[in-house]
């Protein structure tokens, strides 16, 4: 692949050891994927943090960049780690595996990573403008950056994220290209959605198109342009149980013109109501009880807590509740009040962490309840517990 006169210096050592090690990663990636060259990128939002899923080999590896002296060029945000780096002890968590996770988040700070522990950047700050070329690697983040936004970014791991906010580079193919950003599935949604019905729409087509680019048309939806929140827990739901990157809603997502003069020759798939219930209930394992709630996947925005904290003025939880955030958005939500109203009911607004990297496992609870379907598709694998999923006033008991 082509590199400029500076990407050689980079990848002969020029700018120190890091450096180099993050260029042969990117080089090696744009090999794979056969990019003629590198592209500019303005930021990176970097997946890799709780401790639950890197471990020690992780730590090892982000501790010996940062002995290299690895610092970031773009601005960068971190995903979320597996504590709330604030509350873990009054949440449970143990010392020894919140002492690793400090260790990791810490060296991450140490180049230069903005520690914002949260899976939706664009609600914090790191908002890529349309047509611009960024490395994010959570999912559910690459999908929101790509559809709604408009910027481009590849579903990076979080090495090749890592490298390409050390180099300010990444490979030039896939959703970077004008030829990656093609629809190959038309997706004709015939019933109205409400809540929680994204998410299942989403885990239904990203099984149905699994790296492909679905185009919606929201038939139903006539009147109703879909909201920020509505819009990520699709993006989500498509990503996780698909390896979707990309998808456009006609006239709501901002590519949608570019591209729906392919529609004629797509495949098509119709939803109809039948299909978004038949998918919610799939996604509930257990008809039991929740002894936990878990909302905020992706996380919650500010509205979002405001309107859990509305329906639990004056009441009492009769479950155990977390409403997942991040440290910038629950400072919001302080300030608002919401936080001490959803705590006076019982529950919690954790941040930096959330159902799935945290190791909600080793904290004896046994069915989860949450109103998220990519959550819903991971808590059985990587929590190894029961999930009902629902809209979340349903998940959550008052007591009488
Ligand atoms: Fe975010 Fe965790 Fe869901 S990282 S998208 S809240 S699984």
């Amino acid at each position: 692949m082509h590199l400029t006169r500076e990407e050689e210096k980079m990848y002969a050592g020029e700018y120190g050891p890091a450096v180099a090690k993050s260029m042969e990663i990117l080089v090696a990636l744009g090999d794979i994927y056969q990019a003629n060259g590198m592209v500019e990128v303005v930021s990176a939002q970097i997946s890799g943090v709780s401790y639950k899923t890197i471990g020690d080999a992780g730590l090892e590896y982000l501790e010996d960049l940062v002995g290299e002296g690895a610092q970031v060029r773009v601005p960068s945000t971190l995903n979320p780690a597996g504590v709330d780096l604030d509350q873990w002890h009054e949440l449970g968590f143990s010392e020894e595996f919140t002492k690793k996770q400090l260790l990791i988040v810490d060296s991450y700070r140490k180049m230069g990573i903005s520690t914002t522990c949260t899976c939706t950047p664009y609600l914090v700050g790191n908002v890529p403008i349309l047509g611009s070329h960024v490395a994010w690697s959570e999912s559910s983040a690459v999908c929101y950056a790509n559809s709604v936004l408009g910027a481009r970014t590849n579903r990076e791991g979080g090495p090749g994220a890592l490298s390409a906010a050390i180099c300010g580079r990444t490979p030039n193919y896939g959703y970077h290209l004008d030829e990656g950003r093609i629809p190959n599935l038309l997706v004709e949604v015939e019933t109205p959605l409400n809540g929680s019905d994204y998410g299942a729409l989403g885990y239904q087509v990203g099984k149905t198109v699994g790296s492909g680019v679905p185009y919606f048309q929201l038939k139903s939806n006539k009147q109703k342009i879909p909201k920020v929140n509505e819009l990520k827990a699709l993006g989500a739901a498509l990503a996780s149980s698909g390896a979707v990157a990309l998808y456009h809603v006609e006239k709501v997502t901002p590519e949608y013109k570019d591209v729906n003069k392919q529609l004629a020759n797509l495949d098509k798939l119709t939803i109809t109501r039948e299909n978004v219930k038949e998918t919610r209930e799939k996604l509930s394992i257990s008809s039991k009880k929740p002894d936990l709630v878990c909302l905020g996947c992706p996380h919650a925005s500010l509205e979002e807590i405001g309107e859990v904290a509305r329906f639990l003025t004056d009441k009492r939880l009769d479950n155990e509740l977390w409403v997942c955030t991040s440290i910038s958005i629950k400072a919001a939500s302080d300030r608002m009040g919401y936080t001490k109203t959803i705590e006076k009911a019982g529950g919690h607004v954790v941040c930096d962490t959330c159902m799935v990297v945290a190791p909600i496992e080793d904290l004896g609870f046994k069915v989860i309840g949450v109103d998220s379907a990519k959550a819903a598709n991971y808590v059985p694998s990587m929590c190894g517990l029961d999930v009902v999923f629902d809209d979340w006033k349903n998940l959550i008991s008052i007591k009488s």
